[in-house]
């Protein structure tokens, strides 16, 4: 029997050597590519969602986690550090555990959501409330890593891109060639650099030409940030990112430039969406398409909308949007009604003729 071993042993052969000489893995992509009818018919398109919540620790990380941390662990590291909007932390704290490894986190206080908190601290993270702002805790982590004895482990860590583009090579195997579009949501910017190398590679271009292609061609990249929170849209840093969106709540991305040449070099576009778009998406992923996700993540989907409401989605384009990070991690939102009021359960006795009524069963 079969049993899916990891992004790096799967696709060994095109990452590095050093990431696979002491391999720490929890098992982590192979994640479903799931097509999305719901959205097809409001964009004419034929549209697909990548489900990165079914990693590990629920999100997209883990792919870039398990390279990062095999080679911090084959070079003998004791320790790893990273800044993090959740996400990045949560998956740290696993993969440095299971390493032998201690991990310190950096996260702006307050916000971050319960759910990647909680993994941080139950997988033994030393975690530190930043007074400030992702891109704060970002150059304090690289800071003391450049200074101290310990790793860093953010998507500056080129092992985290090459673990990450693995999720390109994925789509392309599922479809049996590159999506015409893909889209997804921008926050530190590492993202949308792994998978454009990865689709690169996948195209037999770069360091894919010793391979040959596997892909005839590369997707235009969609990427999409949130209005508050949108320094590749507006072309400056923001000094006081804003949204609900916690996950990607970043003023000055660090792989800024790599961004702007997937965009370019794919002729893909980075726009903003605003936060009531992005809680529209998350309720179509959910009531829809069947599929929770972080508010982060409904970002592409938002995006993808918006653009086919402006006649900017080809008709019968195959599009694959990914959705980074599970709901569970942040749930608050699927209690809010679009006006933002709560949602109640009806509460009844336990009998069947009071729950039929409730249910409106005659
Ligand atoms: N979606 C989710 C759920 C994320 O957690 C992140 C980034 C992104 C999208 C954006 O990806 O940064 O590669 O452009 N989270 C980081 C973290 C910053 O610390 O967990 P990106």
């Amino acid at each position: 029997a079969h049993q899916w071993r990891g992004v790096v042993t799967e696709y060994a052969e095109r990452l590095p050597t050093h990431v696979r000489e002491r391999i720490v893995t929890l098992g982590e992509g192979g994640t479903p590519l799931v097509p999305a009818p719901a959205l097809s018919d409001r964009t004419g398109a034929d549209v697909y969602v990548k489900v990165e919540g079914m990693n590990p620790t629920g999100s997209f990380k883990d792919r870039g986690m398990t390279a990062a941390i095999s080679a911090a662990a084959g070079r003998g590291a004791k320790a790893v550090v990273c800044a993090s909007t959740g996400n990045t932390s949560a998956s740290a704290a696993a993969y440095a555990t299971r390493a032998g490894m201690t991990c310190a986190v950096l996260v702006p206080d307050g916000k971050i959501a319960m759910g990647k908190l909680s993994q941080a601290i139950a997988h033994g993270a030393r975690l530190l409330q930043v007074d400030g702002n992702f891109d704060d805790c970002l150059v304090a982590a690289r800071k003391l890593a450049e200074v101290y004895p310990v790793e860093l482990v953010n998507s500056v860590n080129p092992d985290r891109i090459e673990g990450q583009k693995t999720a390109a090579f994925e789509i392309v195997d599922a479809l049996g060639d590159a999506p015409d579009i893909h889209c997804l949501p921008v926050g530190n910017a590492g993202n949308i650099t792994a998978y454009w190398k990865g689709f690169r590679e996948y195209a037999g271009l770069d360091a894919g030409e010793a391979f040959g292609a596997v892909a005839t061609r590369t997707p235009q990249m969609w990427g999409f940030q949130a209005a508050g929170a949108a320094p590749i849209v507006k072309g400056h840093p923001v000094d006081q990112p804003e949204t609900i969106a916690t996950a990607i709540r970043i003023g000055n991305p660090a792989s800024w430039e790599q961004a702007e040449s997937a965009r370019d070099t794919s002729g893909g576009v980075i726009e903003a969406v605003s936060d009531e778009q992005i809680l529209a998406a998350h309720r179509v992923l959910s009531a829809e398409v069947g599929v929770f996700v972080e508010p982060a993540s409904a970002a592409g989907v938002a995006g993808l909308l918006a653009r086919a409401e402006r006649g900017l989605v080809p008709a019968g384009a195959r599009v694959v949007v990914t959705v980074t990070g599970h709901g569970l991690k942040d749930p608050q939102w699927a209690l809010r009604t679009p006006d933002g009021g709560e949602v109640a359960p009806t509460r009844v006795t336990a009998d069947v003729v009071s729950i039929a009524d409730a249910l409106g069963l005659d």
